[in-house]
């Protein structure tokens, strides 16, 4: 199954929408496998980040993410990623389409309230980063099969 890690930047909990974010996801019929609430060390954030070093908007990136505490969970389902990245909108929230939660909570794509994996090998990747495997939880929901064709 697809797997995306999915965080709250500092940003979208400090304006109390980890709720929004989850209820977003679950609503969608996305399947939670891991979650966990944590300040992000310098090491993960540019573990995490590694392929941005170098780029004009790095530092403050790295600041950003270590700012205060993110909600970072694990998320899957068929076409987990596509189908994050679209209920999270584009990058720059005055790009994001009407609907999804950069446009509806944001302005400014360095206060963009989320961050999704942007391909399934990525999601992988980055969940292996984030998650311990025993954090990790898989399970069936009684609906699976009303969300889920196959
Ligand atoms: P994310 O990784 O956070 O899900 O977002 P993304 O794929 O849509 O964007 P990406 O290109 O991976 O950039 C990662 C984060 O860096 C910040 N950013 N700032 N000032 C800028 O031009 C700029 N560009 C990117 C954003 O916080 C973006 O989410
Ligand atoms: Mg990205």
């Amino acid at each position: 199954m697809e797997r995306s890690l999915v965080l709250v930047k500092p940003d979208g909990v400090q304006r109390g929408l980890v709720g929004e974010v989850i209820s977003r996801l679950e609503r969608r019929g996305l399947r939670l496998v891991g979650a966990k609430f944590l300040q992000v060390s310098q090491t993960l954030a540019e573990e995490h980040y590694a392929e941005h070093k170098g780029k004009p908007f790095y530092d403050g990136l790295i600041s950003y993410i270590t700012s205060s505490p993110v909600m970072a969970m694990a998320w899957e389902g068929p076409n987990a990623v596509a189908a994050i990245r679209q209920t999270m909108g584009a990058t720059r929230p005055t790009e994001a389409a009407p609907g999804s939660l950069r446009h509806d909570f944001g302005l400014e794509v360095g206060r963009n309230l989320t961050h999704a994996s942007d391909q399934p090998e990525t999601g992988q990747r980055e969940v292996g980063l984030w998650f311990q495997p025993e954090e990790l939880v898989s399970w069936e929901r009684a609906v699976d099969k009303w969300v889920f064709e196959n």
